[in-house]
Parts: C-alpha cells; sequence; structure tokens
C-alpha cells in the first residue's frame, strides 16, 4: 500500500583528501566536489582500476582464483577487495592501497554477509516468515554491526529476488514469493545493513542483488535461462529492487541470468534505461562473479574484449573478479568504443560511495579490535539471534494440540538433525562456527527435559541400519519429536534439487515410527518449502523451521514447550508435488477454472491444483476470529481512499500473535489481473479473550498495474477485498473504482 520512489538527493560530506604521506585534513565540501577534484588527477588506468574488484580468496565463492592481489592494489588497479576476512588482513591490504598506490585511493571490502556474520540469525527466507520488519531489520543491524566490527565495509545483501520454484536452491537468501513483501523486506534489511549513518563504523554499504530476475530461472535450475514477459518483469520481478533502492542502498550486483536475449551484466535496458535513467540510481552496480566473462558461454560476446564494451556501455560500473575490465577497458576508451564519459560516470559513483562512507577520512573505519571484541556474538546479539529465531518459524500442523509439550514428559529425540549443530547455519554462514550453535538437544538440555535419544538414519543415503533403535527410543516415550530436513549446502546457490522430499530415508524413518503408536511431531530444518504431503496425513505436528542459525535449539525448544506461541506466516507456497511448480497464490485465472464436475477443465489427473500450505498461512496455539469487514465506501473516488476495518478476537486459551493480511483482486481488466495480491499486512498481538480492531487504507495508486501498452495506473471496474489468516481464506468484501486513474511509476 506504499509506492516507492527514488532517493536522487545530492549528498553533502565532509571533505577529507589524503595528503602525499596520508595525513587527512578536511574542509566541508560537497562529495561530488570532492569527487570531481580526485577523478581530475586520476589516469585512465587508474579509472580502470576503481572499476575493477578481485577475490582476495580468503573464502570461496566461486570459480578460479587471484594471483597477484598485492602487486595489482600497489598498481593502483584495484577498487575493491572481495573475500578478504579479519580486520587485520583488511587493514593490511588497505594499507596497501592507502600508503603504497599512487592515488591512495581506499578501497571497498565486499564480502556475504547474508544472515550474519558470526552470530548466525535465520536464512533471510525463514527471517521473511515473521513478517516482523522491526525484527528483520534488527537482523540485518548485528550482521553490520559484527561485519564492520572486523574489517568489512560492504555486503552483497540484501538478495530481494522475488523466487516462485523451491527447486531453485536461493530462494533461501530471499523473502519469497510476493512482490508486496518483497518490498517490504527488503527495505527492512537495507536499513539494518546501512544503519542510520553510513559513516558509522557499525554500517555496511548494502548491495541489491541479483539484478534482475535471477529468481525466475527455468527449472529451478540454478544461473539458468529466465524468460519472462516485460510486464511480469515490471510488476512482479523489479519493484523489490527499486524499493531497496529507495531506502537507500548504494549499490547493485547484476545477475548471472540473461533476460530478453541479454545477459544482465551487458543488458542497457536493465543498467540503463531502467536504474540509471528511470529510477535515477546514483550508486553503483557490480557484476556477479565473473559474470562478465561468463557472456561468452552465454553467447553474447565472442571474446573478454567484447564482454568488457558490452558491460561498460550496457553500464557496469565495475567487474567482479574477471578482469575485462583491467585487461581491455583503457583500449577500448582509446579506440574509441567506450566513451571517457562513461567511465568517468563509473568512477564518478564508485568514489561517491566511497566518500559517502567515509573511507577517505578512516580507511580502516572498521578496523577496530577492541570493538571487535565487545560486539562479535555478545549477548545482546545471541538474544536477538534467539528472538528473532522464534518470530521465524512457521506451525504447519498440530491435530488435537499435541504442542505445546508438557515439559514433564519423556521425548524421544529422533533423527539426523537433533543433535546437528552445524548445519543449523543454513547457507552463507560467512564467519560463524558451527560449533558454536545450539542443535535442539542442547536446546532440550538446558531445559531439563527427559529424552531418548536415536539418530535414525543420516540426512541423505539409504542406510537404514538405525531405525531399530529409533523405533525402541520411541516406544520408551510418551511424544516423538523427529528434527529432519536439509543440510545447510542443500540449498543456497548452486544447490538446486528436482525432489523436495525430505532428502535420503528420511521419511521412511517417519513411517518405521508410526509403528511406536506415540505422538509424532516432526521439526523441520530446511532451507526451501519441502513436499510434506505424506507428513501432513500422517504426523501430528509439524513445525516448519527452516535454517534459524547459531540459536536455533534453544528457540525451537521456546515453541515446542510454548514459551512462544508461534505466530510465523509462509513467504513461499509449500506444494504437495514438484509436478504443481511454478505455484503461487497470486497467479492469474484460466478461461477453463477447475471445476471438479467437468473435465475439460485447468487441472492435474493426479494432484489438485491447490498446494499443501498456501503462501501467508501459519498456525498458532491460539484461535483468531476475524469479524466482517467494513469499507468505508464501496465506490472509490480518483483522489479518494478506501478504509477497511476489521476486528481479530482472540478465541483461544492463549495470547498470540497474528498477522491479518489484505489482498485484493480486480475483476476486469484491459490485462488479466492475478485472483488474488496482497496489498498490506499488519502483525499483531491479541491477548486471550480479547480483540482488535485494525484498519488498512487502499487508494488508487495500490489498484495500478501496468496496462496493454505498459503504461502504469488503475481500471475503473469491480474489485474483491479480503482480510484474513493467509492468502486462501479471509472476510470478503467488494467495491468499485468509479474512474480510471494514471498513476506515475
Ligand atoms: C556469486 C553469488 O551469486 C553472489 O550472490 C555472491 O555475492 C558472489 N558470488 C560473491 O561471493
Amino acid at each position: 500500500m506504499r509506492q516507492f520512489r527514488n532517493v536522487g538527493a545530492m549528498a553533502l560530506g565532509v571533505l577529507t583528501l589524503l595528503g602525499a604521506g596520508g595525513t587527512a585534513h578536511a574542509a566541508t565540501v560537497p562529495i561530488d566536489t570532492q569527487v570531481d577534484r580526485l577523478l581530475a588527477r586520476m589516469t585512465l588506468a587508474e579509472k580502470v582500476g576503481q572499476m575493477t574488484q578481485l577475490s582476495e580468496g580468503g573464502v570461496v565463492t566461486g570459480p578460479g582464483g587471484t594471483k597477484g592481489l598485492e602487486a595489482n592494489i600497489k598498481a593502483g588497479n584495484v577498487g575493491s577487495v572481495l573475500n578478504a576476512v579479519g580486520a587485520e588482513r583488511i587493514r593490511k591490504l588497505q594499507e596497501i592501497a592507502v600508503k603504497q598506490s599512487r592515488l591512495k585511493i581506499p578501497m571497498l571490502f565486499g564480502l556475504d554477509v547474508i544472515h550474519g556474520y558470526k552470530t548466525i540469525f535465520p536464512i533471510p527466507l525463514a527471517a521473511a516468515c515473521s513478517w516482523d520488519m522491526a525484527a528483520i531489520e534488527r537482523s540485518c543491524r548485528v550482521a553490520a554491526t559484527e561485519a564492520a566490527s572486523d574489517g568489512c565495509n560492504w555486503t552483497f545483501a540484501p538478495m530481494v529476488d522475488i523466487a516462485r520454484d523451491p527447486r531453485w536452491g536461493r530462494i533461501a537468501e530471499g523473502a519469497g514469493e510476493d512482490v508486496y513483501l518483497g518490498q517490504q523486506v527488503a527495505q527492512a534489511q537495507v536499513r539494518g545493513f546501512q544503519g542510520p549513518d553510513l559513516k558509522a563504523p557499525t554500517s555496511v554499504v548494502a548491495c541489491v542483488k541479483h539484478f534482475a530476475a535471477y529468481g525466475a530461472a527455468q527449472g529451478g535450475r540454478d544461473y539458468n535461462t529466465v524468460d519472462l514477459s516485460r510486464r511480469t518483469m515490471l510488476e512482479t520481478y523489479l519493484p523489490p529492487y527499486r524499493a531497496a533502492f529507495a531506502a537507500g542502498a548504494r549499490t547493485a550486483m547484476s545477475s548471472f541470468n540473461e533476460y530478453d536475449g541479454v545477459p544482465a551484466t551487458g543488458n542497457k535496458w536493465l543498467l540503463d534505461d531502467v536504474l540509471k535513467q528511470k529510477w535515477g540510481f546514483r550508486g553503483f552496480v557490480v557484476s556477479d562473479w565473473e559474470s562478465v566473462s561468463e557472456m561468452i558461454p552465454h553467447g553474447a560476446v565472442a571474446d573478454r574484449k567484447e564482454a568488457a564494451l558490452l558491460a561498460a556501455n550496457a553500464g557496469l560500473q565495475m567487474e567482479m573478479q574477471s578482469g575485462c575490465y583491467l585487461q581491455n577497458l583503457a583500449g577500448l576508451v582509446k579506440a574509441g568504443k567506450v566513451s571517457q564519459a562513461q567511465v568517468d560516470d563509473a568512477v564518478r559513483r564508485i568514489l561517491r560511495v566511497k566518500y559517502e562512507i567515509g573511507l577517505f577520512a578512516d580507511p580502516y573505519r572498521a578496523c577496530d579490535l577492541a570493538r571487535r571484541g565487545r560486539t562479535i556474538m555478545n549477548k545482546a546479539n545471541l538474544d536477538a539471534a534467539r528472538d528473532v529465531s522464534r518470530r521465524s518459524i512457521v506451525l504447519l500442523k498440530n491435530d488435537k494440540d499435541v504442542l505445546p509439550l508438557a515439559a514433564g514428559k519423556t521425548v524421544a529425540l529422533v533423527g539426523p538433525l537433533a543433535d546437528d549443530r552445524e548445519n543449523m547455519l543454513g547457507t552463507w554462514h560467512c564467519q560463524a562456527d558451527g560449533k558454536q550453535c545450539k542443535s535442539l538437544a542442547d536446546g532440550l538440555k538446558e531445559r531439563n527435559i527427559k529424552v531418548v535419544t536415536a539418530k535414525g538414519c543420516d540426512i541423505r543415503g539409504t542406510d537404514k541400519s538405525g531405525f531399530d533403535a529409533a523405533v525402541k527410543a520411541a516406544k520408551q516415550a510418551d511424544v516423538v519429536v523427529a528434527v529432519l530436513g536439509e543440510a545447510h549446502d542443500m540449498s543456497g546457490e548452486a544447490s538446486s534439487r528436482t525432489n523436495l522430499n525430505l532428502p535420503g530415508v528420511q521419511r521412511d524413518l517417519l513411517m518405521a515410527l508410526k509403528a511406536a503408536g506415540k505422538p509424532i511431531v516432526l521439526v523441520a530444518f530446511n532451507g526451501r518449502p519441502l513436499t510434506l504431503d505424506w507428513e501432513q496425513e500422517n504426523l501430528n505436528a509439524i513445525v516448519e523451521a527452516w535454517h534459524l542459525g547459531t540459536q536455533a535449539g534453544p528457540a525451537v525448544a521456546d515453541v515446542l514447550y510454548g514459551d512462544y506461541n508461534p505466530a510465523g506466516k509462509l513467504v513461499a507456497t509449500f506444494p504437495r508435488t514438484v509436478g504443481q511448480i511454478p505455484l503461487f497464490y497470486d497467479h492469474m485465472n484460466t478461461g477453463r477454472p477447475y471445476n471438479k464436475d467437468d473435465h475439460y477443465t485447468s487441472q492435474y489427473m493426479d494432484a489438485p491444483n491447490e498446494p499443501l500450505y498456501p503462501f501467508g498461512y501459519g498456525l498458532s496455539y491460539t484461535k483468531f476470529q476475524y469479524s466482517p469487514l467494513k469499507l468505508s465506501t464501496t465506490a472509490l473516488k480518483p483522489g479518494g481512499k478506501l478504509t477497511v476495518e476489521v476486528t481479530i478476537k482472540n478465541v483461544g486459551a492463549r495470547d498470540g500473535e497474528e498477522v491479518a493480511q489484505l489482498y485484493i483482486r480486480d475483476l476486469v481488466g484491459s490485462v488479466n489481473r492475478p485472483v488474488k495480491q496482497l496489498k498490506g499486512f499488519c502483525k499483531i498481538s491479541i491477548k486471550k479473550g480479547e480483540a482488535r480492531h485494525i484498519k488498512f487504507q487502499l487508494t488508487p495508486r495500490d489498484l495500478a498495474f501496468y496496462r496493454a501498452d505498459l503504461s502504469y495506473g488503475a481500471e475503473a471496474g469491480q474489485f474483491k477485498v479480503w482480510v484474513g489468516p493467509s492468502s486462501a481464506t479471509g472476510s470478503e468484501g467488494a467495491f468499485r473504482l468509479t474512474s480510471n486513474v494514471a498513476v506515475p511509476d
């Protein structure tokens, strides 16, 4: 229910120039003037150096490696280093830049700080299930504070790619399938990483990735081709990036995929027409790892020189790792193929970010060992991780209130993830040490729960030799808690799957455990929606715990024992079977919507159309009742507002939180409209027996879409509106927009 506009304001800052000996003096001069003065002193080679990012190899996040990093820094060939780790090493590399290179320009140090640095928070997909923007912002703030205290000043996050295919392992890194929620989450993440003051030594620059539409990889196979209509690109995929820039994100990363036949890294429409011209973005774009040279196998260019040419002219300002700019860009400028103005624009953007974060004033701004000691994994950070973890958990099933468990009961704690610390971390766990995580067994130990343990089987593989011991443990207990799921490296980059069942023989283990006749609670730690149809049918309770990070065990224990009443709601649809994919809630209708009495309607012969769990779904230990909606008008006029009111009553036996979700449907459009679209939500806490009255406001802007000619606006006609606990149910109302409204895009 909000549109995001550009941030175009020119930044003012404190001028600090490093003199020849490295001493600093400062005066108040606009940053753009400082940038221009420095640019005037640079050679073409030094400019190309600023446009180059090389990997240090402290961590490995792509193929190949870098040789001669230090010599290149000294020669002024490097504007930024990625994957250097630790304040000591970063200080050493920065010293080479600011003491030994001719112009002494400090470097940006980039790292994948995705959901924590050493204190690991839930994977982004999980954190989004909290629908709690303050919690998401807090998790990114802690990540930034820890990373910055160890020398990092730039994170390659947030990933705001809309993802609608759970086969794609990188669904774990984003906020799921919805464009409205995706925008809110993107903004919260940027606020968290960058903090209120970019110059503060606790801030890191955010890098919005992967621009654009990387999440739409065909077949869910990572790095694969994307083929989207322009309308879907504009309406569904682009808004979260734009929202992140509107929140102040200073950098972006181009994606590996092609869009409309041209790799994103060399795609002028994306990098120039949309990002620079239309959105007024003043920061810079870095390529993804070697995505400049990867335009050769894409078939977009013949060699590295052509790759540099295509990327530079498309508007890619910094090249990560492949070195095509370093090798070819100066020659291309001299040959008149890339203009000096294009290069100057790129360098200006990069230098501006360096000034904005105060890097010229203090190139070591983040390297402070005392602060690092006080910051990393301190109690406040661990407490925050536990809190955000609890908020991220989604209760999928709770038959006959088997949960929460009574503390006195004996638990058979079964499964390969029951006492596993390392795999709690999930993908991209940066500098975390798995040994410092708490498993669910640790969490139950802290509560002195009587536990009989049996691993049962591994995460992967076919070995069932542990089943008997697991069944024996189940027989000795009052309840079975089966802790199953995916290993940390089964989601994330290059981790696509075609089968989304619990891997290995884990489902067989559950089948065997049924023989013990005890209630079974599944706790699933995983990085993507899984196909849990058998589990839904056969188990008593299911807790979707995702990869929750450092404090996974205590957080899940808090939920199992009712110290925290779960309130998470899914942000990605759970299919029943892989064959239903792609499956998402805001799909179009067909001309033959499913009708059980008519064979010739849109359906599968062997599975229902409906998902197992819809977008927005999640249970609580209490129950909420929604009143009928009250609409302020049934005729919304251009320039007018529509208030939608609802009362939600907690009719269960516990205090709880609810995420009330508002959806609309535009019944008839000049281009087809989705069957439902999220346009607002509100997370509220309601005491048992009490009710809360909430109000949403809609304006014609919220009803706008890209029409046949791609103009943006809302069309007169009938709408439906729902407010409810998920995308599948809710109280319904109707209204009409009285006339067409053009909306600035
Ligand atoms: C490749 C990944 O696609 C990207 O997300 C990451 O930031 C870079 N490697 C750097 O590690």
